[in-house]
C-alpha cells in the first residue's frame, strides 16, 4: 500500500498527489477501525502510513492539506463497549435434532420432577429466530440499558444503540420496577437485501447472511450508524424481575406485548408432543416465507414454578430445548485430508473441500473426527454410511448445522475416481515426528510428544487466551502462533505470556516496530495481559487445557478446594493413590476417575508441573469466594442417602449446589450434613460415627425454605 519511492526523491506534483492519496485512506481507516468495527488495515500499516505522510509533509509544508491526517486523524483508539455484568446469566438453549430427542427431553423433565409418565406437561413452541440475543433493563419503565450476551456472563453495553430500534420502547406504562426483557435482534430478508445493495452502491462489501447483518449494525460505535440500519426486535423471555409477570411462560409473554414488545405470532402453547411436533412441521412449511431466517422451534415449558424448580444447567435451561431444523446439504469434492494436531495431542483429520455454498456460508473444510470415521466406522463400532469410506478425490455431501463445524454426510462411490485410495491415517505426529498412539477404547489417536510437540503447546496456548479461558483482547490464534516462532519475543509457554512486556523492554528490537504491530496496539497488548493477571481459581484451571478438566470440573475443583494453595497441595499429596488425599478427590461428586487421573499426571513431576508452577507465579489465582448465597446450607458439604420422597435426588442435588452447598456422594469428616430418607443403611451409621448431623427429607426442606 506504502509509495516506496524515497520520500526526498518526491517532485512536487507527485507530493500533492500522494498526500491527498493518504488523506484519503486514511480517513478510510480510521472510519473502517473507529465506526464501522471493521478495520482494513492493521495498525502497523496505519502507523507507516501515517509516518510517511508526516515525512511528505515536512519536506513540503506548503502542500499540507486542510484535512490532513496529522491534525484529523490518530484520535486514541476508542476501547469498543463498556462492558456490563449480566444480573442473571444470559443461558443458551440445549438442541434437539429429531423427535427422539424431543420425546427424551419430556421423559427427562418427567423424570427429575419425579412426574408420572402420563403427567401432563403443556409447553409452549415458538420460532428460533436466527439473529442475537439482547437483554434490555427497564427500572421503573425506563429502558436504562440494553446488553448483548456476550459470554453469557458479561455482555457489551449497546444502549444508544438499542434506543434506535423501533421495536424497542423506550418508556412502558405499568412495568414492574425492574423488568429485565430478553429476545432476539435480527433483520428481514427485505430489510437485508436493500441494506446490501446500499452497502454495494457505495463501495463497500456486502454482508454475509441477516444475522451478520444484524450484528455488525448492533455494535456499531457510532449509534447513528446504527439508527440507520433496519433491525428489529423480538422479546421472548426476561431476566431479573422485581414482580413475576404470570405464573405461565405464555402469560408473561402475553405482558410483554401488552407493554409494547413485538412477540412472535407463531408462539402457541400444546399439551402433548404430537402437537408439539405437528406445530414444528407446520413452521418448518412457513420457514421460506416468513421473511426473517429462523433455525428451529423452541420449546419451553409454560408453568413458570415447574420452570424454577428445574433450572438451569451449567448453561442451558432444563425446562427448555431448541428443536432444530435439519441442516442445509451440498454437494463438493474432497480435495485432501490434513491432519490437524489438537491441545490434547488428539490427531484430528480436517476435510479439504473445493468451496461450496451451505445454508450462506461457504465452506471449504470440514471435519473428518478420527480414522474410524473416515473408514465408514461409527463410534459404537457400527457401520455409519452404509460402510462407505471417504478417499482423497470423493464427490462428498457436507452440512451445516447452525454454528456447528461443517460435517460429511455422504459419499457418491460412482463418482469415485478409479486411483483414488484408502485413507491411510498416520501413525507418527506430522508435526513432532513423535509416535502416534491409540489407546484401548479411544477412537483417537494421539501425538505421544507432549509439551515437546510445537503443534499441541501452540494449542493449548491458543485455548488459553480463548474467550472462555483468560480471553486476552488482542492475543489470538494468529499471535500466538506468531509469537511461540518470534526469536527474540517467544512465547512458548503461557506463563511467557506474562513476561512478554518485561522481555520487550529488555529487547532491543521493540513489538511497537514489527510487521503487523504498532505503538497502539503493541500498549494495548500489554495491558490487557495486565489485566488478566488476577483471576479465579477456576477460570485458572480451565484456561490450562487439561484433558477432561474443562469448565465444569474446574468449577467443582475450586469450589472444593477453595485456593490455589490448597488445591497445590492436594495434587501433591494425592500422587500416592492410597493417601487420603487421593480418595478425597475421587470422591468430588461429579468428577470421575477419568477426570482425576488427568489431573492428577498434569501435576505430577514429569507431566506439565513445571509449566503450570511458573505461569502461578506470575498470576494472582483468586480463592474462590464463599457462596454469596444467604442459606444457611451454603459453603456446607451435603450428602444425601436413602429415599427422596418430595423430590428426586437429580433435584435434591441441582437444588442444593445453587444454594452454594457441596454435594457429595460419600461421607467423610468433611461431610457437614446428611440427608437420610427411609432405608439409609450404611451412611448414616458413618455419619452417626463422626457425629455429623443427620437430618430427614422435611427438616431439610424447612432448612432450605421450599416448605
Ligand atoms: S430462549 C434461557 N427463545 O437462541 C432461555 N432463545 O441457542 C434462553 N433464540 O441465546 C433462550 N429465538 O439468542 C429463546 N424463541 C427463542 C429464541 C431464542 C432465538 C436464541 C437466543 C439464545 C439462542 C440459544
Amino acid at each position: 500500500m506504502i509509495n516506496e519511492k524515497p520520500v526526498q526523491q518526491l517532485q512536487e506534483d507527485e507530493a500533492r498527489a500522494e498526500l491527498a492519496q493518504l488523506a484519503d485512506l486514511l480517513a478510510r481507516a480510521n472510519a473502517a477501525y473507529h465506526t464501522q468495527d471493521a478495520p482494513i488495515m492493521d495498525d502497523a500499516a496505519f502507523d507507516a502510513l501515517r509516518r510517511r505522510n508526516s515525512e511528505i509533509e515536512a519536506l513540503f509544508p506548503n502542500l499540507k492539506r486542510l484535512d490532513s491526517p496529522t491534525e484529523h486523524v490518530g484520535a486514541p483508539v476508542a476501547d469498543g463497549f463498556g462492558k456490563v455484568t449480566h444480573s442473571q446469566r444470559m443461558m443458551s438453549l440445549a438442541n434437539a435434532f429429531d423427535a427422539d430427542d424431543v420425546a427424551e427431553f419430556l421423559a427427562g423433565i418427567r423424570r427429575y420432577l419425579g412426574l408420572p409418565d402420563d403427567a401432563s406437561l403443556p409447553l409452549t413452541a415458538e420460532p428460533k429466530i436466527d439473529g442475537l440475543s439482547l437483554s434490555l433493563r427497564y427500572e421503573r419503565g425506563r429502558l436504562v440499558q440494553a446488553a448483548t450476551r456476550g459470554d453469557g456472563a458479561v455482555g457489551e453495553n449497546v444502549t444508544a444503540n438499542a434506543l434506535t430500534i423501533a421495536d424497542i420502547p423506550h418508556h412502558i406504562s405499568d412495568a414492574p420496577e425492574v423488568l429485565e426483557v430478553r429476545g432476539e435482534v435480527y433483520m428481514t430478508h427485505a430489510d437485508f437485501q436493500a441494506l446490501n445493495d446500499r452497502q454495494s452502491a457505495a463501495g463497500g462489501k456486502p454482508f454475509a447472511n441477516p444475522r451478520n447483518a444484524a450484528a455488525g449494525s448492533l455494535r456499531q460505535l457510532d449509534a447513528s450508524i446504527t439508527a440507520a440500519r433496519p433491525l428489529r426486535f423480538f422479546a421472548y423471555g426476561w431476566g431479573s424481575l422485581s414482580m413475576p409477570l404470570s405464573d405461565t411462560q405464555m402469560g408473561a409473554v402475553g405482558r410483554l406485548a401488552q407493554m409494547g414488545f413485538s412477540t412472535n405470532p407463531l408462539m402457541q402453547r400444546f399439551d402433548d408432543l404430537d402437537a408439539l411436533l405437528s406445530h414444528y412441521a407446520q413452521i418448518e412449511s412457513q420457514r421460506a416465507s416468513l421473511g426473517y431466517d429462523i433455525d428451529g422451534v423452541v420449546y419451553k415449558l409454560d408453568d413458570l414454578a415447574l420452570q424454577a424448580r428445574l433450572g438451569f444447567r451449567s448453561t442451558t435451561p432444563r425446562w427448555a430445548i431448541a428443536h432444530k431444523f435439519p441442516a442445509e446439504l451440498a454437494w463438493t469434492w474432497l480435495q485432501a485430508i490434513d491432519i490437524q494436531v489438537g491441545r490434547t495431542g488428539a490427531l484430528s483429520p480436517v476435510a479439504r473441500l473445493a468451496p461450496v455454498t451451505v445454508g450462506g456460508v461457504v465452506v471449504s473444510n470440514a471435519t473428518l473426527h478420527n480414522e474410524d470415521y473416515i473408514q465408514g466406522i461409527g463410534g459404537d463400532g457400527a457401520p455409519i454410511r452404509g460402510g462407505k469410506d471417504i478417499r482423497v478425490g470423493d464427490w462428498v455431501q457436507v452440512y451445516r448445522a447452525g454454528d456447528v463445524i461443517p460435517k460429511i454426510n455422504d459419499v457418491d462411490l460412482s463418482k469415485r475416481p478409479a486411483d483414488a485410495a484408502r485413507f491411510e491415517f498416520p501413525d507418527h505426529c506430522p508435526d513432532c515426528g513423535s509416535s502416534a498412539i491409540r489407546d484401548d477404547g479411544d477412537a483417537v489417536r494421539r501425538c505421544s510428544g507432549g509439551l515437546v510437540c510445537p503443534a499441541q503447546a501452540i494449542e493449548k496456548m491458543k485455548y488459553f487466551v480463548s474467550r472462555g479461558a483468560f480471553d486476552i483482547d488482542g492475543l489470538g490464534a494468529k499471535q500466538i502462533e506468531g509469537f511461540y516462532n518470534d526469536p527474540d519475543l517467544p512465547i512458548k509457554e503461557p506463563a511467557d505470556i506474562f513476561t512478554l512486556a518485561q522481555r520487550d523492554a529488555a529487547n532491543l528490537t521493540k513489538l511497537k516496530n514489527r510487521l503487523g504491530w504498532g505503538d497502539q496496539s503493541a500498549q494495548k497488548l500489554f495491558a490487557a495481559i495486565d489485566a488478566r493477571r488476577s483471576i479465579g481459581l477456576d477460570r485458572f484451571l480451565a484456561a490450562l487445557g487439561i484433558r477432561h478438566v474443562g469448565e465444569v470440573a474446574a468449577k467443582l475443583l475450586a469450589r472444593h478446594f477453595g485456593s490455589w494453595a490448597a488445591l497445590h497441595q492436594a495434587m501433591q499429596d494425592a500422587q500416592d493413590p492410597g493417601s487420603a488425599a487421593y480418595a478425597d478427590l475421587l470422591a468430588i461428586d461429579g468428577l470421575g476417575a477419568v477426570t482425576v487421573h488427568s489431573l492428577l499426571a498434569s501435576f505430577s513431576q514429569d507431566g506439565e508441573y513445571a509449566s503450570i508452577l511458573r505461569l502461578a507465579q506470575q498470576l494472582q489465582i483468586m480463592d474462590i469466594a464463599a457462596p454469596s448465597s444467604s442459606s444457611p446450607v451454603a459453603g456446607k458439604t451435603v450428602v444425601f442417602t436413602g429415599t427422596l420422597e418430595k423430590m428426586t435426588r437429580a433435584e435434591a442435588k441441582a437444588r442444593a449446589e445453587s444454594l452454594g452447598a457441596k454435594v457429595s456422594g460419600s461421607v467423610s469428616s468433611k461431610t457437614d450434613i446428611l440427608i437420610a430418607g427411609p432405608g439409609a443403611g450404611s451412611k448414616a451409621k458413618k455419619a452417626a460415627e463422626l457425629g455429623i448431623k443427620v437430618i430427614d427429607e422435611d427438616a431439610w426442606l424447612i432448612m432450605i425454605e421450599t416448605v
